[in-house]
């Protein structure tokens, strides 16, 4: 199945209006295009960067965004280097950046992915099937405290120590559908009617894990904020808590000015707010977006805008 693009509406509200008089937006998670489609259809002076790091999408991307081949450019990459991929591209500042973050629907249901425990398929689970580590190095290769930490910490899976100590029992793991049913053995039946799909947790773990997810949206962000023209406006579609709590953190970071303690006369640290706060709290998807697309269901969306002069 393609991808549908979540909260397209509210990405295009966000956004379409900072291009109104054109400029630079980047879409950092290009995927199959969807939402820089709607994007550039909406804004007609627009020029478009489009970052993935999965060549496949780009290749799709490519395609679905033809009519629109003059204002793009496309580019393989990880999207915490937005700052050198426009400096490479000679472009100063953007008036828009749109991060839409984790896996699209077509790297899901291909099975020789390795991201989905419902189809056999290798442990792979890389964006970019260039980069050296995969999943089944993880799965086969990292010490059982190790691996039960990244279970726990990516997957906030409370039977990490049993899982890891039934992967360690039960190696070497094959695919993706022997992990999902070590996974299911592991967890208490009586937990297992909760959650979803009792490997769900685990598959997410081993995913952040391989492709560094949470570590590049970290460092992404700050660089993503400096890029923006006054006025330019970042957008960040989450869908678990870890992105999200990144993302709330960063953009509180980003629109706190002044850190003095109350009682001093006068500031002294020169901290500056860069951004303005969009979204007291997160957009989520309507009633109806969730029935049309259920993976929408988890998203959280999240917006600032850069001050300055012309915000
Ligand atoms: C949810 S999909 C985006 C779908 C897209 N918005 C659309 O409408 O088609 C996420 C995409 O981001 C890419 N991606 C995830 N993390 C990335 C990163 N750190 N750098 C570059 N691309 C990344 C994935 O390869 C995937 O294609």
């Amino acid at each position: 199945m393609g991808h549908i693009p979540a909260l397209l509406g509210r990405v295009v509200e966000l956004l379409v209006p900072a291009l109104e008089h054109g400029g630079v937006v980047v879409d950092g998670t290009l995927g199959s295009g969807g939402h820089a489609r709607a994007i550039l259809e909406r804004s007609p002076r627009a020029q478009l960067v489009g970052i993935d790091r999965d060549p496949g999408a780009l290749e799709t991307a490519r395609a679905n965004l033809r009519p629109y081949q003059e204002r793009v450019r496309l580019v393989r990459d990880n999207f915490e280097s937005i700052p050198s991929v426009l400096e490479r591209l000679g472009v100063e500042e953007v008036r828009g950046v749109i991060l839409d973050l984790g896996v699209s629907s077509p790297q899901l249901d291909e099975a020789h992915r390795g991201f989905s425990f419902r189809g056999a398929g290798p442990l792979d689970m890389r964006m970019d099937p260039e980069q050296p580590l995969m999943a089944s190095d993880v799965v086969n290769g990292y010490a059982q405290r190790d691996l039960a930490a990244v279970i726990r910490r990516y997957g906030e899976e409370r039977f990490a120590s049993r899982i890891a100590a039934a992967i360690v029992r039960n190696r070497p793991i094959r695919d993706t559908t022997h992990l999902a049913e070590i996974v299911k053995g592991a967890i208490p039946a009586a937990t297992r009617r909760t959650g979803g799909h009792p490997a769900r947790r685990t598959f997410q773990a081993l995913r952040l894990e391989v492709n560094r997810e949470l570590e590049a949206l970290e460092s992404a962000l700050p660089g993503a904020i400096l890029s923006l023209a006054p006025g330019g406006r970042l957008v960040v579609i989450s869908y678990h808590s870890l992105e999200d709590r990144i993302t709330k953190r960063a953009f509180a970071e980003a629109a706190r000015g002044c850190i003095c303690p109350p009682d001093f006369p006068v500031c002294v640290c020169g901290a500056e707010a860069e951004v303005r706060v969009l979204t007291r709290r997160p957009i989520r998807p309507r009633e109806q977006e969730v029935v049309d697309n259920p993976r929408a269901s988890a998203a959280k969306l999240r917006a600032v805008e850069k001050l300055g002069a012309a915000a």
